[in-house]
């Protein structure tokens, strides 16, 4: 017991002398530590006579406490000594120059998508996102492309292990919802969104991609508005003197149908290596929604009629800051992301 005591006293007086923190570790080593003179206290039970093991128990445990306590607020008074050694003698220069955040930011793809929605609000035209999982009936039937239509042969399809579900090769299914969803009112829409094709990854093209489909459905609607529609488009998108071509083509679900150039952003139409010396750039597919869509959709022939139009703005994002693969854009490389 007396043991204890003087244990007590000569670890108290020795923490008063400790002068900074590698003592105190030192000290807390050699009392509280694993090894430490307490824990051998605690160990020297076994030698006490069973009559004195009770009061000799509370003794260490009290001697313990006393000392833990006195521990903690030595840690506390030398971690103020260190404060206050650092705010007198530390000098802080705050004519340093800051370090630069670095600030994160949009993706290409929905900075773009952003410039396109901006140019076609203004147009008056409404945002409607549709699904990316589609079913055979939307992506191909109500489109005009009953099964073994030849022309499904235009979209490569990646279909799910469910029979008929499929993951959309293009945004025109949305059309269908929009008009089920609005007949039989007026629709000014585009419909935005990923779009997936089995086919080869190149630098040309890639298996998931952004389009940006556009449709307007009413009782007057003619080619001049889609015509109207583009070129107001162009020019807003890629500046004022823009011209634009229109080549007849061939979509099931339009007609007629009809393939979009503007010519080229480098030239102006004079021939350089991004039109390949052709003067224009294709931009889109578009035109005039077939009579069996419209049906599909909800909405009679005889009386209304509408346009629509899809394009792919990777492609144009490739023309505008002269990317030359496609893969760049999904492909995670801060190299190339930091640069927009
Ligand atoms: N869906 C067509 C494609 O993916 C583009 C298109 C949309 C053409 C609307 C005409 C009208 O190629």
């Amino acid at each position: 017991m007396s043991d204890l005591n003087t244990l007590e006293q000569r670890a108290l007086a020795e923490l008063t002398a400790v002068a900074d923190e590698d003592a105190l570790r030192a000290w807390n080593t050699r009392y509280l530590g694993d090894k430490g003179e307490l824990k051998q206290a605690i160990n020297n039970i076994k030698n006490v006579p069973a009559d004195q093991r009770r009061t000799y128990g509370q003794e260490v445990n009290r001697v313990k406490e006393a000392l833990t306590a006195a521990h903690d607020s030595a840690v506390a008074r030398e971690k103020e000594k260190a404060l206050e050694r650092s705010l007198a003698t530390d000098r802080l220069d705050v004519t340093l120059p800051g370090r630069a955040v670095s600030r994160g930011r949009l993706h290409v793809a929905t900075q773009v998508l952003r410039e396109i929605y901006a140019v076609f609000a203004d147009l008056g035209f409404q945002i409607y996102t549709s699904r990316e999982v589609e079913d055979d009936l939307h992506n191909f039937e109500y489109l005009n492309m009953p099964p073994h239509h030849p022309a499904r042969d235009m979209w490569d399809t990646f279909h799910t292990t469910t029979r008929g579900v499929l993951l959309r090769t293009h945004t025109s299914p949305g059309q269908i919802h929009v008009m089920r969803q609005f007949k039989p009112k007026p629709i000014r829409v585009i419909l935005p969104g990923m779009c997936y094709r089995y086919e080869a990854i190149t630098t040309r093209s890639e298996i998931m991609f952004h389009q940006v489909e556009g449709l307007a459905v009413g009782k007057h609607i003619r080619m001049s508005d889609l015509k109207g529609t583009i070129v107001a488009f162009a020019r807003r998108m890629f500046g004022e003197q823009r011209q634009v071509r229109i080549r007849s083509s061939y979509f099931p679900f339009t007609e007629p149908s009809i393939e979009v150039d503007m010519d080229c952003i480098v030239c102006s139409g004079k021939g350089c290596s991004l039109c390949k010396r052709t003067g224009w750039l294709e931009i889109m597919g578009a035109g005039m929604v077939h009579p069996a869509v419209l049906k599909h959709g909800g909405y009679d022939p005889d009386t209304f009629g509408g346009f629509a139009f899809g394009m792919g703005p990777q492609r144009i994002t490739m023309l505008k800051y002269a990317i030359d693969d496609i893969r760049q854009f999904w492909g995670n490389d801060l190299r190339f992301l930091q640069q927009f």
